[in-house]
């Protein structure tokens, strides 16, 4: 495909040694300009592909930013003049004339990744940051991957279709953002959370393979990996196990990857998520990190040692860690009660001493027994200048404490590869205990129980396995889903766990159990979020960096002033009055 158009024959980054001798006429935005000499200048040109510079002889008035057509001959640069930096370093463009197509106020910031610029000034001329070469390629990025997903999903068979954003709420637990009905007053539309509900009657509809790259929104505290709008790859099928729909999942995921990195990562792993607690104390594990927690529990068995008498022991190994100062090992220990647990036993690992056993330097060192000590390091595979970390407590605590030191030591930040791939299956069906006596969904409330659990729902709730997986990717979560329900007896009973009752249910999701009343095929699906997954592919932190016009973490938009007051007017004809004006 050409980039040429009426305008202009081509883009600045393509002008290479090949186009010596041609006339071009290329548009964009003067990042730069240098005289040489009076009647002389060296104007760097950009666009969305990049920088050429061109050679213009006369005095026009060309400032940063303005938006130019330049006409000029292809040629070599003068020997010693190449700019390897460059991509059109051996060349430049020649005998220019300048047309200004627009002027420009000098720009509120540099436009180059280099220029260090406060967010909030970004953001509130995010036009300009846009021109930047690094959000140039992570919006490109992000349309490729979408691309990618699209066919990848289009291949197997799934079929695009549009839910309503105008909605009603649904229950994925997140605070909903409602909007005001003028020809309703006083009722309300939800913005979805997600398109969980309308995928489910999608399937009682007969799409046995639906997907959306869909618009989500959550009024939910925004962090680096959380906007009030974000976008999922949904997909929903029926006449399939939770197998088909990791394989459906991982298909889209490796094509998006495949196309952001140039390489078919692996087959994804999976691990349970018991599996993911015990071992890396968490259920998004960060499998770049090649640690993992050790149990300590049979080594501290019989121990005398009081800080280590405790259902659990866990313990980790940190590669090298031995040269942590102890201002450093107090900031974790501080760190480690902060996180819930009693406290954070450390060993420098040193040397073999006389005695054959390998050297501890700890305050805990003295009391430990010599099986202790051996174990302590044998368990964990220590060796001379690592640290060992070891938390005792409940198991869940232990596990989660050493499992967030094990990230925060590490420091690694997300966006650096490698990229590890994980998933994590087999989730608990409740997550814990309300006040009120009932357990609290982990997924939601249509997730289907492992089949082997569903008659220990009453009993001992916290102890069932649901059909519900994540995908991991770095230590973010990516994305879940779940083996829904079908089966209206199955659903009585786990909305009578979650202590639903029926005319709640009916009122909150009458439509859909109504629906299901109609023939519900068995039915599974998944959603990922799609800006975290480009986030991590680009490199970045914070899922701002990959999308177009994102919030600040206040919620604001710096650029248009939203959330804005309205005129009374429209609020009169909403039928709207505000009881704490702004
Ligand atoms: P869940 O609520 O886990 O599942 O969301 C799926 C994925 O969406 C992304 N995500 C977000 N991304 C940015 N900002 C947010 N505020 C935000 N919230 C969620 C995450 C998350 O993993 N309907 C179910 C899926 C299903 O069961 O099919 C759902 O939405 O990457």
């Amino acid at each position: 495909m050409t980039s040429a158009t009426s305008m202009r024959t081509g883009l600045c980054g393509e002008v290479g040694v090949a186009d010596v001798g041609k006339e071009v006429r290329l548009c964009g935005w003067v990042a730069r300009r240098r005289e040489h000499g009076e009647h002389l200048a060296f104007v760097d040109l950009r666009d969305r592909s990049g920088i050429v510079q061109c050679v213009v002889e006369g005095s026009a008035d060309l400032r940063s930013e303005y938006v130019v057509a330049v006409r000029g001959t292809v040629r070599r640069r003068p020997p010693g003049m190449e700019n390897p930096a460059l991509a059109t370093g051996e060349v430049e463009v020649g005998d220019c004339t300048v047309e200004v197509l627009a002027t420009a106020e000098p720009p509120p910031f540099v436009v180059e990744d280099r220029a260090e610029v406060d967010e909030a000034v970004r953001l509130r001329y995010r036009y300009v940051d846009l021109r930047r070469p690094r959000m140039q390629a992570n919006l490109r990025l992000r349309a490729a991957v979408v691309g990618a997903i699209r066919r990848a999903m289009d291949r197997q068979g799934f079929c695009e279709v549009e839910t309503p954003l105008l909605w009603a709420p649904t229950p994925e637990g997140a605070r909903e953002f409602a909007v005001p009905s003028r020809l309703h007053r006083g009722a309300f539309y939800v913005l979805p959370q997600s398109p969980q509900i309308a995928k489910q009657l999608l399937m009682v509809g007969g799409f046995d393979r639906y997907y959306q790259i869909a618009r989500c929104l959550r009024d939910e505290d925004l962090r680096a990996d959380r906007q009030f709008e974000f976008t999922q790859l949904d997909m929903e099928a029926s006449f399939v196990t939770q197998e088909d729909v990791l394989g459906f999942v991982s298909e889209a995921v490796l094509e998006a990857a495949e196309t952001a990195t140039g390489e078919r990562p692996p087959a994804i792993d999976r691990m349970t998520w018991a599996e993911a607690l015990d071992r890396y104390g968490t259920d998004k594990p960060d499998l770049r990190i090649p640690t993992a927690l050790v149990d300590l529990s049979e080594v501290f068995a019989k121990t005398e040692v009081r800080a280590f008498t405790a259902p659990t022991v866990k313990g980790l190994r940190v590669v090298g860690g031995a040269a942590t100062s102890r201002s450093g090992l107090d900031a974790l220990v501080e760190r480690a009660k902060a996180l819930g647990a009693a406290g954070l036993a450390w060993f420098r690992v040193t040397e073999h001493g006389e005695d054959g056993l390998p050297g501890l330097d700890s305050p805990l060192a003295r009391v430990l027994s010599d099986a202790e000590r051996a174990g302590l390091v044998r368990a964990t595979g220590a060796v001379p200048g690592d640290l060992v970390l070891a938390v005792a407590d409940e198991h869940r605590t232990a596990c989660t404490v050493l499992g967030q030191l094990r990230v925060e030591v590490a420091g690694t930040p997300v966006g650096q590869g490698p990229y590890r791939y994980v998933w994590v299956v087999e989730f608990p069906l409740f997550e814990s205990i309300a006040a009120d006596g009932h357990p609290v969904a982990a997924h939601h409330p249509f997730t289907m129980p492992h089949p082997d659990d569903v008659e220990r729902m009453k009993t001992d709730p916290l102890s069932v396995r649901s059909q519900a997986y994540d995908l991991v990717l770095n230590g973010w979560e990516l994305g879940s889903g779940s083996v829904r329900i079908h089966r209206a007896d199955i659903q009585a009973r786990v909305f009578s766990a979650l202590g639903i009752s029926d005319e709640d249910a009916a009122s909150r999701f009458g439509f859909l159990m109504g629906a299901f009343r109609y023939g519900a095929p068995p039915h599974a699906g998944f959603a990922f979020g799609i800006d975290r997954l480009i986030a991590v592919l680009a490199g970045e932190e914070s899922i701002r960096e990959v999308i177009a016009f994102p919030k600040t973490q206040s919620g604001a938009d710096l650029l248009t002033g939203a959330p804005k007051e309205l005129p009374a007017s429209q609020l009169a004809e909403l039928g709207l009055r505000t009881a704490q004006p702004r």
